[in-house]
């Protein structure tokens, strides 16, 4: 019998999305769509990555680039890819920054085949780029970036690390150290309540600032402000498992095989972003976001009656609060910009975060 002592939860979440070749997402598997284990916003509808190039339409200049990171099958770079050149505001070049080895070649492939012209203005990248000027996109990146998971107990938050004992995977809380001091949490909750604080989202988004010379950075995630974060009825946290299209909250089940994710605390990034440097440039839910971008002048477009109704219900799953359009939200930073942002014309809840 062997007992290890724990480490933490972000680490454990590293190896179980990321170990090279082993992870979830350096893995074979599917992943996305209706084979995988969960559907994306591009993946439900080309609309979403057209309406996201409208609002880089407006940035685009014919010198600056765009930046994706983690860009899943490679779906959205081809969706924004084309409507940029329809558009003739295509970037200069873009850029894809992406961890897993697997996904990359899955992406080149992919982007190829619908694209054979515009290939090669794809350029992949292991790190961040020096002096970047453009537009950066994260989509469902930021719930992908390993978090903290913490117990309130005593009248303190604690880390709850992860455990091994004969090759079972247990929680276990760290309990030398508390961590209302290293991050905003609630200065009070009922005992047992659950949370995460996701320290390495915080640190990327500095990084971020520190290799931009200039532009906008669209993230696009589930997630809300600080005050819904910590809702004391949210007492197990935003932890979500998923695998084939079902979500479960046992992150020690299916390890390598399910997806894991924390929702987004979008005040703890804007404030983040603020200390960087950034300017906090719009706050919405995804179907304000896109409404204001214009989505349904697409279905005027198509001529074809049962493919309109078809977008139409595409459309549906990306807005209504029932589906993805209130869940989702989408936060704007910008360094050195001064270009007023469409996608915020209908709704800017900056002032909630
Ligand atoms: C849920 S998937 C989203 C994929 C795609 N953006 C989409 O919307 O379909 C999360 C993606 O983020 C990537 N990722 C996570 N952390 C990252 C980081 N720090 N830098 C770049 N990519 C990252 C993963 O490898 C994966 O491709």
């Amino acid at each position: 019998m062997q007992k290890s002592s724990p480490i933490g939860f972000d680490e454990f979440m590293d190896m179980a999305l990321y170990y090279p070749g082993l992870g979830y997402y350096s893995s074979g598997l599917p992943k996305f769509g209706e084979q995988g284990d969960f559907i994306t916003a591009p993946e439900t509808s080309d609309l979403f990555g057209y309406t996201l190039a409208r609002q880089c339409s407006d940035i685009m200049d014919g010198e600056n680039d765009i930046l994706e990171f983690g860009a899943g099958s490679g779906v959205l770079a081809a969706q924004i890819l084309f409507e940029l050149a329809r558009l003739d505001k295509l970037p200069k070049i873009y850029y894809i920054l992406e961890l897993s080895a697997e996904l990359k070649g899955r992406q080149k492939k992919s982007i190829k085949k619908v694209l054979p012209e515009l290939i090669d203005k794809v350029v992949w990248i292991d790190t961040l780029p020096f002096d970047f000027s453009g537009v950066v996109i994260a989509n469902e990146v930021l719930d992908a970036i390993p978090a903290k998971r913490l117990v309130y107990k005593d009248s303190a938050f604690y880390e709850m690390g992860v455990g091994c004992d004969d090759d079972e995977l247990s929680w276990e809380v760290f309990d030398s150290e508390h961590m209302n001091d290293k991050a905003k949490l609630p200065s009070r909750a009922s005992n047992d309540y659950k949370t995460e604080v996701n320290y390495r989202s915080m640190a990327w988004i500095d990084s971020l600032y520190s290799s931009m010379k200039d532009g906008l950075v669209l993230l696009i995630d589930y997630g809300m402000d600080r005050a819904e974060y910590f809702h004391p009825q949210r007492d197990d946290g935003t932890l979500r498992c998923y695998h084939r299209h079902k979500a479960n909250d046992n992150p020690f089940v299916n390890v390598g095989e399910q997806d894991i994710t924390t929702s987004v605390n979008f005040s703890d990034i804007a404030e983040q972003a603020l200390e960087s440097g950034f300017v906090v440039s719009g706050y919405a839910t995804q179907a304000m976001f896109l409404i204001s971008l214009g989505i349904e002048q697409y279905l005027s477009y198509e001529s074809d009656e049962s493919k309109r109704i078809n977008l139409a219900q595409q459309i549906k799953q990306l807005v209504l609060p029932s589906a993805m359009g209130e869940s989702f939200k989408v936060l704007a930073l910008t360094k050195d910009l001064s270009v007023a942002l469409k996608g915020f014309d209908e709704q800017d809840l900056t002032y909630k975060l």
